[in-house]
């Protein structure tokens, strides 16, 4: 069993990717983990203003949101990481809070898998691309962990009609299932 953390960035009412990580939490629940979302909607997330601060501390000095999260990542074994496509990249408040858990850099922290589910109006493969090296080049940074998997579920423009899509609700379910 592991602690997993998924964290939904989708700030949209009836977001798609949240629809999405509802199925993966329920398959990573049935599979036997002990597995949490967050939601950033209604989170204040500042940006990091690169002091450092945190290299020595291993503590933010922004008292925020950010903080309580970061104390969960610090302590989960799996992180997955929910997000809409923006412009082919994450969306911005995905790289913010990345930027944000930089006091983990420099801490024991405990992961060692990172996953990445990522929702898009268009279908293509290529879509995703650009979020999951973006991921990547936050994982590289933390040497124990590796990003292990992803799943792309393109083709969901309008809010909620990912609640439809029934492909993509069995795949992020045994998404889900599959974690460790
Ligand atoms: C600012 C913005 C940029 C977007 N950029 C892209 C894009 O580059 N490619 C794409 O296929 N869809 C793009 N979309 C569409 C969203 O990825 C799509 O509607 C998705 O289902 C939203 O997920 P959510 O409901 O969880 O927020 C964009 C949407 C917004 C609001």
């Amino acid at each position: 069993m592991s602690r997993i953390i998924i964290i939904t960035t989708s700030l949209r009412a009836k977001s798609n990717s949240d629809i999405l990580a509802e199925q993966l939490l329920a398959g990573a629940k049935d599979a036997g983990h002990d597995a949490e979302l967050i939601s950033l909607k209604g989170k204040e997330i500042r940006f990091c203003i690169g002091c450092l601060a945190c290299q020595k501390t291993q503590r933010c000095i922004q008292k925020d949101d950010a903080i309580a999260i970061a104390d969960k990542v610090l302590h989960a074994d799996t992180l997955v990481f929910v997000t809409p496509i923006y412009y082919y990249e994450m969306s911005g408040q995905m790289k913010t809070l990345l930027d944000r858990l930089n006091p983990l850099y420099s801490a024991d922290y405990r992961f060692r898998s990172v996953y990445m589910l990522s929702t898009a109006a268009e279908d293509e493969d290529f879509v995703p691309e650009k979020a999951v090296s973006g991921l990547q080049g936050w994982v590289d940074c933390f040497e124990k962990a590796e990003l292990t998997g992803s799943l792309f579920c393109g083709g969901l423009t309008a809010g909620g009609e990912a609640a439809k899509a029934e492909a993509h609700l069995k795949a992020a379910y045994e998404f889900g299932r599959a974690l460790r």
